[in-house]
């Protein structure tokens, strides 16, 4: 699909400045744009670089700065959303000479460098970026550029920096920066900032650039000992000689350093995914997911939406799997406290990795590419982790599209371990295993293969669990196949990607490979208006078709029963035929043996 780049442009400029509706769709491509360039390096070329993001897959983000001690309510008003923003217009709107004084009442006499640390060991974490300076524009350290910071602005008067880069170093930990350098909300002429100086002279981003943002970024760079990242963000409009410099000094003061792909124009060292996206096909090259472990990046009063630990290792082990690192954040509260939630979660998440570390660290995406309905897949060499989380009842795990042959399989627990017996049948893989899950969390399988794995990453539907599809996967005629994504909240993004145009007639189609035969219940996962009537075909085969309703809201609707006589492969088409159906979206397709 191709995409113009005007509209491409204008809606990297609208979201860039907040204007966008929450609810707007964008095609893949765009959304690639959204965040700067796609960068797909070779790993090879950031060997040097970059050492712990490649090797450690796992790192904490700290949202924390002025806004936390708003905690997302001003004037007795709570604002949902992410944080960090609440001076934004599409927050509490606050005038920037109002904000600015909300550094004289910040105290963050709870703040303990050392505990947050601890906190990121011992959630198996290899690395901590935090907040050198955010939109707002207030440093979190001690600059000489602007005295909007927390040394000169506050009655608190320390650098948590120095303690933190300090306390990372005793832990063993990797330390690296957050800075906003297209957006500065509160300098004269920084992007989307005061127009005019504070003589009422006109300012302009090259005033801003030069008299805060390359001397910032030079401090940050050389004050904080070796660093492993400066992580720039929403490049917006920023002209690229400007995302040059940036690049050129943190290269030259932190030779291992890496420039994350928000840096803009292709310029960073790795690509950065959008916000809370976790993939669901591998990704060549370096590149990272950023999430939060609950709804919003900087602290908000009433979020109380925690990630479980299993949903932490859930998203954590689908971006190993895809070949990435997973980047989870934590929001301080103004007092500088973790919020206790947010480290009981990290920590159990953490206990489980203390006992697979083999599983997380050092080991690459899934030769499937893509998440089975049990669980996910690591892979370091010819050695296999098969994480399972939904355990089988019926005492067999299928591994499907292995032409590899096996020499081992072992269940691990901790440090102990138990073989396991298998049968293969073609390139199907049955392993027999134990009765009941036997790790609360998530079970792990270790398959040596006698050789490299070669497999086919085609989907095949599990004869125990519901198998679900994404529509990502499916093969398009005469519909369009994209990316959409929307905000929850302000900032909450969710993304999916979609497959639409059914007023043009048109089918999806999905290659499956069938594991047992027997009838399958299909069901479909849509939003649209209405009733809708859908048919799904098995090409050569049978046909079933079915009216169900609609809403905005995706779920997902029965649409019946399809036999499947011999095991082997199959095409699957799915249409949309009457109804409105112009507003349907397509997001996955079920099956589920009965
Ligand atoms: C977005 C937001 C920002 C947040 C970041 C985290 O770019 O503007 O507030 O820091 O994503 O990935």
């Amino acid at each position: 699909m191709k995409s113009n780049p005007t509209r491409l442009l204008l809606l990297v400029a609208l979201t860039a400045i907040g204007l966008l509706n929450p609810c707007q769709t964008f095609a893949q491509e765009s959304m690639e744009k959204l965040w700067g360039d796609r960068v797909v390096k070779l790993r090879a070329d950031n060997a040097e670089r970059g050492q712990l993001f490649d090797e450690g897959n796992y790192a904490m983000f700290i949202h924390w700065g002025l806004y936390s001690m708003l905690g997302n309510e001003v004037d007795g008003k709570t604002y949902y959303g992410i944080g960090e923003w609440i001076m934004n217009s599409n927050m509490a709107n606050i005038p920037v000479e109002e904000y600015k004084k909300l550094a004289g009442k910040f105290n963050p006499v709870n703040f303990d460098a050392k505990k947050i640390a601890s906190i990121a060991k011992d959630a198996g974490m290899k690395y901590i970026i935090i907040t050198a300076k955010h939109h707002d524009g207030f440093a979190m350290y001690d600059s000489d550029a602007c005295d909007f910071n927390i040394v000169d602005a506050t009655p608190w008067g320390k650098d948590p920096m120095k303690e933190l880069a300090e306390a990372c170093r005793e832990a063993g930990l990797g330390f690296g920066f957050y800075y906003s350098h297209s957006k500065d909300w509160t300098f004269p002429g920084g992007g989307s900032g005061p127009r005019r100086d504070a003589e009422g002279n006109p300012a302009t981003f090259d005033d801003y650039f030069k008299k805060k943002c390359l001397p910032q970024v030079n401090e940050i760079t050389t004050q904080y000992g070796p660093i492993e990242l400066v992580w720039f963000d929403t490049p917006g409009r920023i002209p690229k000689e400007y995302v040059e410099q940036l690049v050129e000094l943190v290269h030259k003061n932190q030779p291992h350093a890496l420039v994350s792909g928000r840096a803009g124009h292709g310029l960073g060292d790795y690509q950065t995914l959008g916000d809370m996206e976790v993939p669901r096909r591998n990704i060549d090259g370096m590149w990272e997911s950023v999430d939060t472990t609950n709804d919003s990046w900087a602290y908000a009063w009433y979020d109380e939406n925690w990630k479980s630990p299993r949903e932490i290792l859930g998203r954590l082990l689908a971006c190993v799997g895809r070949g990435g690192t997973y980047m989870l954040n934590i929001g301080p509260k103004g007092d500088g406290a973790v919020p206790a939630r947010a480290e009981t979660t990290l920590k159990k998440a953490g206990q489980w990795i203390g006992r697979y570390p083999q599983v997380v660290y050092g080991t690459d995406g899934s030769p499937w590419q893509h998440k089975f309905p049990w669980g996910d897949v690591t892979r370091k060499g010819n050695t296999l982790f098969l994480c399972v989380f939904d355990w089988p009842n019926n005492g067999k795990l299928y591994l499907p599209n292995l032409k590899t042959e096996i020499a081992s399989a072992r269940l691990l627990e901790h440090k102990e371990s138990t073989a396991l017996t298998w049968t293969k049948e073609g390139d199907t893989v049955v392993i027999d295993v134990p009765p009941g899950q036997p790790e609360p969390l998530v079970s792990v399988i270790q398959l040596e293969l006698k050789s490299e794995p070669n497999v086919d990453p085609v989907w095949a539907m599990d004869p125990e669990l519901p198998t679900i599809i994404s529509a990502e996967f499916a093969t398009v005629d005469e519909l369009k196949q994209s990316q959409k994504r929307w905000m929850e909240k302000f900032g909450e993004w969710k993304s999916i990607v979609q497959v639409h145009g059914f007023d043009k007639g048109g089918k999806a189609s999905w290659d499956v490979e069938v594991l047992e035969p027997g009838d399958y219940a299909v069901a479909l996962n849509y939003s649209g208006n209405g009733r809708l009537v859908w048919s799904v075909e098995v090409e050569g085969g049978q046909k079933i078709q079915n009216q169900q309703n609609s809403s905005a809201i995706y779920h997902t609707s029965p649409i019946g029963w399809l036999s499947f006589p011999k095991a082997g492969r199959y095409k699957v088409s799915v249409e949309c035929l009457e109804g409105d159906v112009a507003s349907a979206s397509l997001k996955s397709i079920q099956f589920e043996r009965m």
